[in-house]
């Protein structure tokens, strides 16, 4: 164990805190407010953000759409540019607010924003940055990382900046009610696979990640199961603050990371728009099962410990079959089936996108190389 870790995002936490916003939000702030098709508009989270913004001089930027793009991101950069702002207030799930990432840096960059994703320019400052989070999953209103698409070429990349990490984020649970069951679904998908991906790697001995990773997969699990009490204050408040937890950097301090799973699934959903959450839930058990060896200790440590499965020689595959039956429970597949093309033709087509974005070593040891990724795609794709 070996890290440096902060966490600066104030997070205000409950009913009606929208409202405190103007705390961390200087007086003489030049605000602008993005966000994406306008869910905010029919569950009166725009109305509270416009209340709360009258004494500010602000403007509006809508349409990020899911899984943000730099085609449309680029006319948000303009309009800083333009306007001069100095604050950008993200009001949305983890597209609004990974674009919005992006435009703050963008921003202040003088080249094309998307040499921010290739790694061309090095991100040295932005625009400051807050959040109202519509849609828990994603951690990504207190976390620093971003994930963009480019249309043109259906390419969609991370990047990580200090200097993106929003000031502060409002997480009042009262704006989930509007949320879709899939988009519930998806959240509760997103959070388990962002802990899975910081806690089922090697044994390490770091307790207290493990401990707490353990803590968040048993109240994910249990949100999954009593889905059916889901219009509660309760169930919607625990999801919103574990879905932040699941990924605002402590898990994962000082301890092995996967995130194979993520970068696989992403090209799932840059070449077929598969939602964010169910290309892991696709991807995930196949690779488990792939990478049994490897991960047999901390599967075996997951069944006891979070499933409360007994002791056995089976154990670490009878761990995978949990996480199965977990996501079949939700209806969320983990198979891929909706593609128009033969089967042969769809693994090569992720694999060649791997391929193409330098994703040729992945894992917590990189022995996830193509020819791996294949073997997990075959048993991942129908
Ligand atoms: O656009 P609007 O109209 O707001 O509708 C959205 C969108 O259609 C809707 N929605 C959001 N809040 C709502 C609501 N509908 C009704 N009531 C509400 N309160 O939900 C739809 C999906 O929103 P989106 O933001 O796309 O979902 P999510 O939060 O799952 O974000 C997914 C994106 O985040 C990236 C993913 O790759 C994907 O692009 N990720 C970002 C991460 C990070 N920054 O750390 C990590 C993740 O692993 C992930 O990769
Ligand atoms: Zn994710």
């Amino acid at each position: 164990m070996q890290f440096s870790y902060a966490n600066p995002t104030q997070i205000f936490f409950g009913q009606g805190q929208i409202s405190s916003i103007t705390q961390p939000l200087p007086n003489d702030a030049k605000v602008l407010v993005i966000y994406g098709g306008g869910s905010i508009k029919r569950n009166g989270v725009y109305d509270q953000v416009t209340k709360t913004l009258a004494d500010y001089e602000w403007y509006e930027f809508s349409g990020v759409e899911p899984n943000p793009t730099k085609e449309t991101l680029d006319k948000a950069v303009a309009i800083v540019k333009e306007k001069s702002i100095d604050f950008i207030l993200a009001v949305g799930g983890g597209s609004v607010i990974d674009g919005s990432k992006y435009v703050a840096a963008a921003s202040h960059y003088d080249g094309d924003g998307w040499d921010i994703l290739t790694g061309q320019y090095q991100v040295s400052s932005a625009v400051s940055l807050g959040a109202i989070l519509t849609l828990p999953a994603t951690g990504s209103e207190s976390n620093m990382g971003a994930v963009i698409t480019k249309a043109e070429t259906h390419t969609k990349l991370a990047f990580l900046s200090p200097f993106v990490q929003p000031k502060f984020a409002v997480l009042d649970p009262d704006v989930m009610k509007t949320l879709p069951e899939k988009q519930l679904l998806n959240g509760i998908v997103d959070a388990w696979v962002h802990v899975c991906e910081q806690y089922l790697t090697s044994q390490h001995g770091a307790m207290v990640q493990d401990g707490y990773a353990e803590t968040l997969l048993k109240t994910l699990k249990s949100l999954g199961d009593s889905f059916d009490q889901r219009d509660n204050d309760q169930w919607r408040a625990n999801l919103m603050w574990s879905a932040n937890q699941a990924l605002n950097g402590l898990i994962g301090s000082g301890v092995p990371q996967d995130w194979a799973t993520h970068m696989i699934g992403h090209e799932m959903t840059a070449l077929w728009g598969v939602d964010h959450a169910r290309s892991l839930a696709i991807v995930q058990p196949s690779l488990l099962r792939h990478q049994i060896e490897a991960k047999r200790a901390k599967l075996e440590q997951m069944g006891i410990n979070v499933f409360g499965l007994q002791h056995s020689t089976d154990l670490a595959e009878k761990t995978i079959d949990a996480i199965e039956q977990f996501y079949a429970s939700m209806n969320v597949d983990t198979q891929f089936s909706d593609y128009e093309s033969t089967k042969a033709q769809a693994v090569d087509a992720v694999v060649t996108q791997l391929s193409e974005h330098g994703m040729t070593k992945l894992g917590e040891h990189q022995q996830i190389g193509l020819e791996e990724s294949r073997q997990i795609l075959e048993q991942a794709i129908a």
